[in-house]
Formats: structure tokens, C-alpha cells, sequence
């Protein structure tokens, strides 16, 4: 499991406790996804490459840098919409790339219904936005997708993981690193996370 990541960090597991209580109302649900989001994609992005970049301040010339790759997020819909801003806000000059798919209910395999990715690639490096890794078909369908685009880096950026889910992306896409704020301990029978946090998407619209 070298390539996934389950977050340590103090913040990150207090605020998902808040997430996963029952009693957590959407309002306050969005913004812990939001805050979430920002701090595993502080994470996941530690590798991302910068040149050299020098820049004058009011007193002298200090060197610096900038970022050198040109970075995609791509939230899966619809529960990836509400990791968005929270990747956003430390990138703004990402480009966002919204992937459509649901999970059939009965055969729980992702179903596509919506992709406007142009015939070229325009970033270089793709953060997934997802919070839930359940079965994981979702995921790999979604790194299906940018492969074929001809993304060459990519990453899968969610909030929580089932080692189901993280089996079936490892055994498709193994060298596409998983961060995650945690690790659960399974899926039910209906291919929910235990213990998870319930349905992500109605959760964050009030659709439940
Ligand atoms: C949820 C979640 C993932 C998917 C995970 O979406 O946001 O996309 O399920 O399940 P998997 O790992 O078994 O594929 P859902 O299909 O419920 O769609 P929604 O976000 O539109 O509600
Ligand atoms: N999708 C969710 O929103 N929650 C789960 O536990 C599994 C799939």
C-alpha cells in the first residue's frame, strides 16, 4: 500500500469525526468536505514540480519559485463538487474538469453521463475529486477516462476509503497514488462505507 495515504494530521481527523456524525447538518457537512478537500490536497500535492522563479520585492530580488505543471481537478459528480472549492482556493489558476457518473444502484458498476473533455489534453498533472472510494468502480472509470485523454500524472484525492475500493484501483492503476483522510473497515451489502459517513452527495445537497 505504498501508494496510499491515509492523512495523520490533527485537523484533518478531527473535522472528519464532524463529518461522519449523523447530526451533522449539510450546511456544516459542505464546509468540512470544503476544509477537507484543501487539507489533503495541501498533501497530495507536495510533489508537484516548480522552477526557478525570481521576483522583486520592495527591497531586493529574491529567488523563488512557481509551479511548473498544469494542473487539472476533476471532480466526479456529484459528490466531488463539494471538494472543489476547497482545491481550488490553493490553485486557482487550475483548470476544473467535471466528470458525470453514478453508480447503478443494482449492478453498483459506474455509469458515464457526462464529459465535455476537449480531444487534447490541457493539463498535465489531474487531481480526482471524490469523496467516497466504496467499490472503487467509479474511481477507475474516472482514471480510464484520463488516461485515454492522455493525462500521463494523475491522483486520486478523496475523503474516505474502503480497502475494497483501494484493492480495485491498486490491481487497475496501481502507480495512481490514493490520499484519503481515513480507511474504513468495509463495505455493507449494499455497498456502502462502514463506518463510513452514509451517502456523501445527499449528505452535501440535502437529498437524503
Ligand atoms: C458516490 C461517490 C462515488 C461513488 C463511490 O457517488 O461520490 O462517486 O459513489 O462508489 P464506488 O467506489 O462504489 O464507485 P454516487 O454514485 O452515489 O453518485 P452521486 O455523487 O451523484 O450521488
Ligand atoms: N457512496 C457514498 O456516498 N457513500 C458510500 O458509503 C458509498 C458510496
Amino acid at each position: 500500500m505504498s501508494n496510499v495515504f491515509a492523512s495523520k494530521h490533527p485537523l484533518v481527523l478531527h473535522k472528519v469525526t464532524k463529518l461522519r456524525d449523523v447530526k451533522t447538518e449539510p450546511k456544516k457537512f459542505r464546509e468540512l468536505v470544503r476544509e477537507i478537500a484543501a487539507l489533503l490536497t495541501y498533501e497530495a500535492t507536495a510533489d508537484l514540480l516548480v522552477e526557478p522563479r525570481q521576483v522583486q520585492t520592495p527591497l531586493a530580488v529574491a529567488s523563488g519559485a512557481e509551479l511548473q505543471e498544469k494542473i487539472g481537478l476533476v471532480p466526479i459528480l456529484r459528490a466531488g463538487l463539494g471538494m472543489v472549492e476547497g482545491a481550488w482556493g490553493l490553485m486557482p489558476s487550475a483548470e476544473v474538469w467535471h466528470i458525470g457518473l453514478y453508480r447503478d444502484e443494482k449492478t453498483l458498476k459506474p455509469v458515464e453521463y457526462y464529459n465535455k473533455l476537449p480531444v487534447e489534453p490541457t493539463v498535465s498533472v489531474c487531481l480526482i475529486l471524490d469523496p467516497m472510494l466504496a467499490t472503487g468502480g467509479s474511481a477507475v472509470a474516472t482514471v480510464d477516462v484520463l488516461k485515454r485523454w492522455g493525462v500521463k500524472k494523475i491522483k486520486f484525492v478523496g475523503i474516505i476509503g474502503a480497502p475494497e475500493g483501494i484493492r480495485l484501483m491498486q490491481e487497475h492503476h496501481p502507480e495512481v497514488p490514493i490520499h484519503l483522510a481515513a480507511i474504513d473497515e468495509g463495505l455493507n451489502d449494499n455497498a456502502y462505507i462502514l463506518p463510513g459517513l452514509g451517502d456523501a452527495g445527499d449528505r452535501q445537497f440535502g437529498t437524503g
